[in-house]
């Protein structure tokens, strides 16, 4: 299994290109399915999760062809019969599910195994299950698959809480759907924006993306078209976060300053320098230790929870005591015990974290528990003294493009070993 070995003290300096948004790809590859011609997508991150989408989309019948150098996927559902998403290629990647609403759109059936669980919480999808029957569909579960079939029509999908998947699944299904469909308590973040871009670009009648209140006006069909994916806001807020960390200055170019407010913010109380120019984002420490700063995790335009385990990080290294509240899911505080691990001063209550910053963390061999933790522990690695060695980095390959290969171009020493 390989590991990373990263070898602290180094402040990063230099440039990095932010790759498409793992977060947006995901739901706009099941989107595709939806299209009576082939869907060209460009920007698209090279992620373990984006191969295993495309295996599901190829086991469903879609034909597509992977530009790897371009970065680039096109995609022809036009044959595709299939409606079974099988639980071998769900449980590798709960985001399967977004090929619900899509499939119940196209063929009036679907049947998708139930993700399950995975280190951060029980992730139910109950909510995708409430919008599919208000657009119509029978929705049985049983023997660990959701049976859903109908015709959907336009209905009112009222939301008791914010999620960003099912608001994905509605907003798909709501495009092919007879009638209008008002959706309520939609989730906001800007995947969902560009997501429902790439529909539109499609053919799709949408209004409203990235407000509380989406309105769809249902179409016969989508056709084929072309999308460009937008930058990945968590990769970019990674990579600002180690220059905090270890006192450098990072340009992260081809990113999108507008779609991670709460991160920029979070930054300068931290002490960064943050100045936006253009799509590039730069952050300088010059040399200085990081303020601790208090998290509270909620639904966008609020502070993102995938960022939340790399500013503890963060606050395990900072001057003072920052609190962090997970609020989003129930158990995402896996990285606590491997930053404890390192020398880090971490105490926790419920959904609260209290890190009291330590001036040194010293490397150990640490083990990732799911995607963004792993992010936490190298950007620990970082600044620890000596080397850190991470284990079970498939984690990492899920969601971060080449992130050993972006470390070391901004002077890290950081490496991949078998
Ligand atoms: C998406 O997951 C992201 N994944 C997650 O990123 C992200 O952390 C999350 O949104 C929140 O922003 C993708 O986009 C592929 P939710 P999703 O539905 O859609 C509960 C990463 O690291 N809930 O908004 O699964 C749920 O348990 C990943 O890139 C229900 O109760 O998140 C959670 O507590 C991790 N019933 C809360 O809502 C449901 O039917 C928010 O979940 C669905 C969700």
């Amino acid at each position: 299994m390989q590991k990373i070995v990263v070898n602290g003290g180094a402040p990063l300096e230099g440039e990095v290109a932010i790759s498409g948004a793992k977060n947006a790809v995901l739901p706009i590859l099941c989107g595709a399915l939806l299209a009576d011609g082939p869907v060209e997508i460009a920007n698209v991150p090279d992620l373990d999760d984006v191969s295993t989408t495309a295996r599901l989309l190829r086991e469903l019948g879609a034909r597509i062809e992977h530009d790897a150098e371009a970065s680039r996927f096109l995609i022809d559902a036009r044959e595709a019969r299939g409606h079974v998403a099988p639980y071998d290629l769900v449980r590798t990647m709960r985001a399967s599910v977004l090929v619900l609403g899509p499939l119940l759109a196209r063929h009036g059936a679907a049947e998708v195994s139930l993700p399950g669980g995975c280190a951060i919480g029980s992730r139910p999808v109950d909510l995708h299950i409430h919008a599919m029957q208000a657009l119509g569909a029978e929705v049985e579960v049983e023997h660990g698959y959701i049976k859903a079939r109908g015709r959907l029509r336009g209905g009112r999908i009222e939301f008791p809480a914010v999620s960003v998947g099912a608001t994905e699944n509605a907003l798909m299904a709501a495009t092919l759907a007879a009638g209008t469909t008002v959706i309520d308590n939609a989730a906001r973040e800007p995947e969902i924006v560009d997501l429902a871009e790439c529909l539109v670009a499609l053919g799709a009648d949408i209004e409203g993306a990235g407000e509380s209140r989406i309105v769809v006006r249902g179409v016969e069909r989508l056709q084929g078209g072309r999308h460009s994916v937008l930058p990945d806001r968590i990769e970019t807020g990674t990579f600002l976060v180690a220059a905090a960390m270890t006192g450098g200055r990072v340009v992260a170019t081809r990113a999108r300053a507008g779609t991670q407010q709460a991160v920029l913010d979070k930054l300068a109380e931290a002490g960064a320098d943050v100045a936006v120019e253009g799509d590039a984002i730069v952050v300088d420490m010059r040399g200085r230790r990081p303020r601790a700063v208090d998290i509270v995790t909620e639904p966008y335009p609020g502070f993102p929870t995938d960022m939340q385990a790399q500013f503890m990080a963060l606050n395990c290294i900072a001057e003072g005591t920052g609190t962090i509240d997970e609020r989003i899911f129930e158990n995402r505080f896996m990285h606590v015990n491997e930053l404890l691990r390192l020398g880090a001063d971490i105490q926790i209550e419920g959904h609260r974290a209290t890190v009291s910053g330590v001036e040194r963390l010293s490397g150990a061999p640490v083990m990732a528990t799911d995607l963004r933790a792993s992010a936490s522990l190298i950007l620990a690695g970082l600044v620890a003294e000596g080397e850190t060695v991470i284990d079970r980095i498939y984690h990492l390959d899920r969601g971060y493009e080449r992130i050993e290969r972006k470390l070391s171009g901004l002077g890290a020493r950081i490496q991949r070993i078998d």
